[in-house]
């Protein structure tokens, strides 16, 4: 299927999904049929570009998405109803941002075994934004939200240093977030770390 041409699929918004900050560059909608769709209105950063167009934002989210194919945890993309939006599967889960228990250093590993592929395949995620990551009901990572990536072969990722210092921020943005989920064997307080 070719990306860009719009496919009807009289899908309606049943439901508004949580948000994982205050703009609305862009709004997310679990749709009727099962599917999540994402509509960007606005432009927005991506790859150290403060403004990218949403036609622009679309392919290049679509893009990683196609790029991460494969890779488990990984939000999967399903196809392109418009040149400012797509539909990804509904991944079952609790966004981090609303996730106030601790969690096993089991979901950490495999995060960081899922930004290890990632970073393979040529994406380095640069929204360490707590909304990105869900908690599934085994307590397993699933990663969301590719809009603001850096590809490895992004003009900018030619000066040097570019690449290693967007793969340390995501893997920092990770320990850190360990730190926080993983605190001993007292229950997390999510009111205590922002964002
Ligand atoms: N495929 C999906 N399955 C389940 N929830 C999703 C999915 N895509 C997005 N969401 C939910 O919608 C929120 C916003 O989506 P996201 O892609 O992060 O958009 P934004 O760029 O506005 O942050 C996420 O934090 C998550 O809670
Ligand atoms: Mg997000």
């Amino acid at each position: 299927m070719e990306d860009g041409k719009a496919i009807p699929l009289h899908a309606k918004r049943v439901v508004s999904l949580p948000r994982n900050n205050d703009d609305d560059a862009s709004t997310v909608t679990l749709e009727e049929n099962g599917l999540v769709r994402k509509l960007v209105l606005r432009p927005k950063s991506s790859g150290l570009n403060p403004r990218v167009i949403p036609e622009r934002l679309v392919d290049r989210e679509i893009r990683a998405l196609k790029l991460l194919d494969g890779v488990e945890g990984i939000q999967q993309f399903i196809l392109r109803d418009s040149d400012i939006s797509f539909f990804s599967r509904y991944e079952c889960g609790i966004p981090l941002k609303e996730y106030n228990l601790n969690l096993p250093n089991s979901y950490f590993d495999e995060l960081f075994q899922i930004l290890r592929s990632i970073h393979k395949r040529g994406v380095y995620n640069l929204d360490g934004s707590r909304g990105n990551f869900l908690v599934t009901s085994t307590q397993r990572p699933i990663l969301l939200d590719f809009a603001n990536i850096l590809f490895r072969d992004d003009p900018i990722a030619n000066i040097p240093g570019v690449i290693k210092m967007a793969e340390a921020y995501s893997l920092l943005r990770t320990y850190r977030l360990r730190s926080m989920y993983t605190n001993g064997n007292q229950p997390f307080l999510a009111t205590n770390h922002k964002p």
